[in-house]
């Protein structure tokens, strides 16, 4: 299976922002994964669309927006028009799912929805056709360097037997080459690591790394 590899920003050294960018995309990233957190649906506060419209100037990289807020429709319109390639957002929030879809829909972006460790998966049935990308959060969300938690590659293999080999399923949360192997393993095909990949001296070699397991 040919594995997308989405470094997550937030462990990068935000005061070089644009030199850590530049490294995974030379290191072979495929896409980049941006957390926003509001201090209201996770305890953590990162960065905003600003951010987003000054990492959009410096790569070429697809740019994947994890939106861990109270109220996607609220600020779905400002992230895509930042730069965003894809917005995901938490079934859990504040917002009805089927709006927040329609709105990404109109703003022309992938649109992803995202299950954290505690969501059944039976959440996500109803708009698993209406999405382009689940994204399975395998650590409760907030910080970058937790643990792996495998109760959830359950989901994983439900959501890939309904619907199929090109579905586009993310995992994120606690991955590094040992833990992406069970990812894989029950169907996840785009890998999000903070830790593993910006807390490596060669990020060269740690994205091999991650991208070998899908050979393996
Ligand atoms: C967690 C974020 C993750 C985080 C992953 O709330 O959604 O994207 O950056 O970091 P690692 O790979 O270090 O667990
Ligand atoms: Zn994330």
């Amino acid at each position: 299976m040919s594995l997308i590899i989405a470094p997550s920003l937030l462990s990068a050294d935000f005061a070089h922002l644009a030199d850590e960018v530049r490294s995974v995309e030379e290191g072979g990233a495929d896409w980049l994964h941006l957390d926003v957190m509001d201090g209201h649906f996770v305890p953590n506060i990162t960065f905003g669309p600003p951010l987003v419209a000054s990492v959009r100037r410096v790569t070429k990289l697809f740019l994947d927006v994890h939106l861990m807020i109270e109220h996607p429709l609220k600020y779905a319109e400002v992230f895509a028009k930042s730069g965003a390639d894809l917005l995901s957002f938490q079934v859990e929030g504040k917002d009805e799912p089927d709006e927040v879809i329609a709105e990404m829909r109109r703003l022309g972006v992938k649109v992803g929805i995202v299950l954290n460790p505690p969501t059944p998966v039976g959440r996500i049935l109803p708009y698993l056709d209406k999405v382009d990308m689940v994204l399975v959060m395998s650590v409760n969300p907030g910080f970058g360097g937790q643990k792996f938690i495998p109760d959830v590659l359950s989901k994983v293999e439900e959501i890939r037997r309904r619907r199929g080999p090109d579905f586009w399923i993310q995992m994120d949360g606690g991955i590094n080459p040992e833990t992406a192997k069970l990812a894989v393993r029950a169907g996840v095909n785009i890998l999000v690591a903070g830790n593993a990949i910006f807390g490596a001296s060669d990020r060269g070699a740690i994205i091999r790394a991650l991208r070998a397991v899908g050979r393996g």
